[in-house]
């Protein structure tokens, strides 16, 4: 005789509505972290392009907002950056960043639509790390004038983001399509219209 009364197996699981977006590090803990704009969650997690108000940044300071789950490094760079900049022709791998994933209207030594302001995806380009902003001139040896350092294997990258020759990341840093919206409003995930 059967004996109806054995459990039949049923479980009750717990559906967890587990939405994991991806956990971006805090970058650069001792970089002032200047707040900026965000469409809701819903609109980020597809892919919406991202609002940053550049208006409180300070010359030398870097400003992190997140896009499609990535962090985009938005740096003012003073004359002083630029100059270093122009010096490092010799020592970085792709000087006019021919090998380098950028918007089509990204060109020169720079790489920004306004030199002021460097936009690049904060990832390094090996194995996906988040570069560290040391912009102090000496920091990673005598030909370091100020940088991104990525601490995973040492790969450094000068104020526009270029890779140095010798270190294990193969490109420069990623340049995302961005415009202005206005003077102090920049928008991170659409392009430029053509000038
Ligand atoms: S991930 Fe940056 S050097 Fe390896």
């Amino acid at each position: 005789m059967s004996n109806d009364g054995v459990n039949t197996g049923r479980r009750r699981f717990l559906t967890a509505a587990t939405t994991v977006v991806g956990a971006v590090g805090v970058v650069g803990a001792a970089v002032p972290f200047v707040g900026s704009w965000n469409p809701s969650a819903k609109a980020k997690a597809a892919g919406a392009p991202v609002k940053a108000d550049i208006s409180k940044l300070e010359p030398g300071q870097l400003l992190v907002v997140e896009w499609r789950g990535k962090p985009v490094y938005i740096l003012r760079r003073t004359p002083e950056a630029l100059d270093a900049i122009r010096k490092m022709a010799d020592s970085v791998k792709d000087p006019n960043s021919e090998e380098a994933v950028q918007p089509s209207y990204i060109s020169g030594e720079f790489r920004a639509i306004r030199d002021e302001y460097l936009v690049v995806l904060g990832l390094c380009t090996h194995l996906g790390c988040a570069p560290k902003y040391h912009p102090e001139v000496g920091a990673h040896g005598q030909n370091w004038l100020g940088g991104f350092f990525c601490p995973c294997h040492g790969s450094m990258f000068d104020l526009a983001g270029r890779v140095f020759k010798n270190v294990p990341a193969p490109t420069n840093l990623e340049i995302p399509p961005y415009k202005y919206e206005s003077d102090t409003v920049l928008v991170i995930g659409e392009d430029q219209e053509a000038a």
